[in-house]
């Protein structure tokens, strides 16, 4: 059981996770997406292409995964001799709540001459049922590979699955999950931001709906928009994204300007992922201490949503370091 007691502070609370990382001989990995102060203190910070990689690649004995809960059971999948811990077991995904396994598979069985290409914000039950695991960085050279005549669904994210579709002419069954966070952009509030900023770019997540992407310059994952960030031409650049990005922009290009996209009502704090936003560094620090809270996977259901998860990283190797989905 995990004690919430004697957790330090300040200077001493960094001292003793780090303590901690050498003792178990952990890897800290984390999102883009989490706070600054915990991208600062991890081992490797990346898109979800990237933290799968060096989950499956670590030597370490323990994976410490600042990000959300699919992610460190993706962890888990692809490194079962590992302890995985992530530091709030309630850091869930809106992506992975719209699709439970049971409607998924009936869905599926409706539709027997599709293939499911599946995003990575999903269940490992969801994963198990897949054909191929795509993330945002990854799902464009993976779906150049299906041959034309083969019938696709894609899920759970409609908006990256009809960004693809419109991209490739191509047409697909399309799940209707979306992330929340994403959603909550406001195509008014940005129009009015753009005219503020006249001649700056607008860089989004395909997670955004058709009503933002429309505006954008550049489309791509975390990753993709980062490279962007240190390429595009001017001082100033809108981020349609989750914010905390933003830090990874500041810290490498520090003289321009980023600015997060506005929510409905101005203020782009609805866009905060609040399931990343569970983990704190004194959770971080419990979760090295105890070893708890873990992820386990029953072995039958980690060998098959491994093989849609290896289908993916045969098929976009390469990719790293790309994540670049370019424009419709
Ligand atoms: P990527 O970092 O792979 O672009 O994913 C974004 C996201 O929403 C993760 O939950
Ligand atoms: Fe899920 Fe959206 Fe949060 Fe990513 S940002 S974890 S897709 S709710």
């Amino acid at each position: 059981m995990t004690l919430q007691t004697d957790i330090p502070t300040g200077d001493d609370l960094i001292a003793e996770i780090e303590r901690l990382r050498k003792e178990r001989n952990a890897v800290i990995l984390a999102h883009y997406y989490q706070a600054p102060h915990i991208q600062d203190l991890a081992d490797f910070v990346g898109d979800s292409l990237e933290l799968s990689r060096k989950a499956a690649d670590t030597d370490a004995d323990v994976i410490a995964f600042c990000g959300v809960k699919f992610m460190a059971d993706t962890a888990k999948i692809l490194s079962p001799d590992k302890i995985v811990v992530l530091p709030d077991l309630d850091a869930g995904c809106s992506l992975e709540d719209s699709c439970p396994p049971e409607k998924f598979r009936a869905f599926r069985e409706k539709h027997p001459d599709h293939i499911a290409l599946t995003y990575i914000n999903c269940s490992t039950e969801v994963k198990a049922l897949s054909d191929v695991i795509v993330t945002s960085s990854s799902a464009e050279t993976i779906i150049s590979q299906i041959p034309e005549d083969q019938k696709i669904i894609f899920g759970p994210d409609r908006h990256l699955g009809g960004y693809m579709s419109r991209k490739f002419n191509r047409e697909m069954l399309l799940w209707p999950g979306v992330c929340i966070v994403h959603e909550a952009f406001s195509e008014t509030e940005l129009l009015k931001l753009k005219q503020q900023h006249p001649g700056a770019p607008v860089a989004a997540h395909p997670e955004c709906p058709p009503t933002i992407i429309d505006h954008a310059d550049y489309v791509g994952s975390t990753s993709g928009i980062l490279q962007y960030a240190e390429t595009f031409k001017g001082d100033t650049l809108i981020v349609a994204t989750e914010p905390h990005i933003i830090h990874q922009m500041e810290k490498a290009l520090p003289d321009k300007t980023f600015i997060g996209a506005p929510g409905a009502d101005g203020n782009c704090a609805c866009n905060i992922c609040p399931y990343m936003a569970l983990n704190t560094l004194p959770k971080l620090y419990t979760a090295l201490r105890d070893l708890e809270p873990r992820i386990e996977i029953e072995e039958g259901l980690r060998l098959k949503a491994k093989q849609s998860l290896d289908r993916m990283l045969e098929m976009a190797s390469g990719t790293i370091g790309k994540g670049d989905l370019g424009r419709v």
